[in-house]
């Protein structure tokens, strides 16, 4: 991967910041971001989720923010055979550096970047971390849930077993509504702070509500 000819904008006088500049140097890496489910409009819901949980636990806003905005850059790289956060660690490594990030912070949002993946299985060992963690997770629940799923593609439901009760698909074939089951509705039992448990409730009941109404839609009866 050659970093620096993907991302080297010029950096103004007037990002005076090390945060300041770092959103500069991540802006044409957010731009490259195309997957509908973990675009640039992920990236900038998790950071504000990541600033709400923050708030609420007096964590250190500089390394969440870095940590939020840096997460995902690995995707921008999807022709890459390597895992996605490997790629973001080292987009995020030069992007620090570059910046002027507080040396000694660094290796703690490396941390929250490494600790992040719902497939790695690393523990997060700081609060910033696991603040991390939970906002990626909230992402995935509620309309923003219900939409990222969908935007995967394949087969919505089947007009027989809208709530896929019964596996009707081959083996290796899944319906859309089935992920709620299998990944989404089970991620609030891994979330680590009590803001994010809260908003997760809420969440969760909404998309609890619209696979009942989809239910009742799929048979013309709502
Ligand atoms: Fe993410």
């Amino acid at each position: 991967m050659n970093s620096e000819s993907r991302s080297s904008p010029t950096l103004r006088d007037d990002e005076n910041t090390p945060l300041q500049r770092l959103e500069r140097l991540a802006e044409p890496w957010l731009e490259r971001l195309t997957e509908p489910s973990h675009d640039g409009e992920h990236v900038r819901r998790v950071l504000r989720l990541a600033e709400r949980l923050g708030a609420e636990d007096q964590a250190d806003g500089e390394i969440l923010r870095a940590a939020a905005l840096l997460h995902d850059l690995g995707r921008a790289l999807p022709e890459s055979s390597r895992p996605h956060v490997e790629l973001s660690v080292e987009i995020a490594h030069d992007l620090l550096e570059r910046s002027g990030f507080p040396p000694e912070k660094r290796d703690v949002v490396l941390h929250c970047i490494r600790a992040h993946s719902y497939s790695r299985g690393i523990p997060p060992e700081t609060l910033e971390a696991k603040i991390l963690r939970d906002a990626d997770r909230l992402d995935a629940l509620g309309v923003m849930g219900i939409i990222r799923t969908f935007s995967y593609g394949g087969t919505f439901y089947d007009p027989a077993d809208p709530l896929a009760r019964k596996k009707t698909l081959p083996e290796g074939e899944k319906y859309c509504v089935e992920h709620f089951y299998e990944k989404l509705f089970k991620l609030p039992d891994g979330l680590y702070t009590e803001a994010a448990r809260r908003i997760a409730k809420d969440r969760v009941a909404f998309m609890e509500e619209f696979l009942a109404r989809l239910e009742r839609e799929a048979v013309g009866e709502s």
